[in-house]
């Protein structure tokens, strides 16, 4: 397989593209963008040009979504996806395909957290977790690849979690699925990156952010939501603030366009400075 053009195809490359907006002609697909920072990713995306495939489990929402973007005079369609399924993932390719002409961009943001230690995660728990926060990755990227790469090239952005540079007492399966996913990630890259296809992988690993995934976990929280919130912040949040979807999803925003030209099988670490410490 011949090796990319090296430094001089890339200098070629943005010196030929000047683009308006930093993803004009790209082609996304957005997992679990039906809130939270994957909503917030598709718009982003859609409103730098990208046509997104806007996927969730969440039918209702995801049209929502898909249908505010389109009214902002961007390019987004909706499609139900459960990342664990094989052949729910070649459908949504396919469509991206079909509907918008290839594939240039897969965020893989679809995840679930269920607060457990390693003596009470039960065996359907565990599963559970690993698969849809890492074994629907890994099925995305297989069937994503060849149509990036014969799309011409591009990226694939990881959300994993400021969880998998550490170890974390009550998030047992979560934080094994997300330090899988930025091994996942290196291996992936790597690949990618030795057999001369032109496509990134990497992850963003992002400390609390206010999204529904984080709501649930304050309003579990003996005290009140306002009170966790706080605790959150002053034990884990130096800058003094949770993150905004917002926040991540400029940091996909820059991992996606061709301004990342030379990252790839590395994390972007958007926490507030937590992991810092
Ligand atoms: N919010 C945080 O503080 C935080 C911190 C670190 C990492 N993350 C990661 O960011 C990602 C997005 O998190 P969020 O906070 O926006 O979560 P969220 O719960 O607000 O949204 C997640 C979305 O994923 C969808 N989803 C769940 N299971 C799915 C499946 N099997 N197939 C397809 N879609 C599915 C849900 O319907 C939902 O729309 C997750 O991977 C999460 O682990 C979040």
């Amino acid at each position: 397989m011949p090796r990319a053009s090296g430094r001089a195809g890339r200098a070629s490359r943005r010196r030929t593209s000047s683009p308006a907006r930093r993803l004009d002609g790209k082609i996304a697909i957005v997992t679990g963008a039906a809130q939270g920072i994957g909503a917030a990713t598709s718009r982003l995306l859609a409103r730098e040009g990208a046509a997104v495939l806007v996927t969730d489990l969440n039918v209702a929402k995801g049209r929502a979504v898909a249908q505010a973007i389109r009214k902002e005079g961007a390019r987004a369609l909706f499609q139900k996806l459960d990342v664990v399924s094989e052949a729910g993932w070649k459908r949504v390719i396919a469509r991206a395909i079909e509907r918008f002409g290839g594939l240039h961009i897969l965020v893989n943001n679809a995840g679930v957290a269920i607060p457990n230690n390693i003596e009470t995660t039960s065996r359907a728990d565990w599963r559970r977790v690993i698969a849809i926060n890492l074994e629907g990755p890994f099925l995305g990227m297989k069937h994503a690849i060849p149509v990036i790469r014969s799309s011409g090239g591009g990226s694939i952005v990881n959300i994993a979690s400021s969880l998998a540079l550490v170890g974390a007492t009550g998030s047992t399966a979560y934080c094994a699925s997300k330090w899988g996913l930025r091994g996942l990630t290196r291996s992936a890259a790597l690949y990618c990156a030795k057999q001369g296809y032109r496509i990134r992988v990497n992850t963003i690993c992002p400390g609390a952010v206010e999204t529904p995934l984080l709501e649930r976990q304050l309003k579990r929280h003996p005290k009140g939501r306002e009170a966790a919130l706080k605790e959150i912040i002053a034990a884990e949040i130096p800058i003094g603030y949770a993150g905004q979807p917002d926040d991540i999803a400029h940091g996909v925003l820059y991992l996606a366009c061709d301004e990342s030209d030379f990252a790839t099988g590395t994390d972007l670490v958007i926490d507030g400075g937590h992991r810092a410490e």
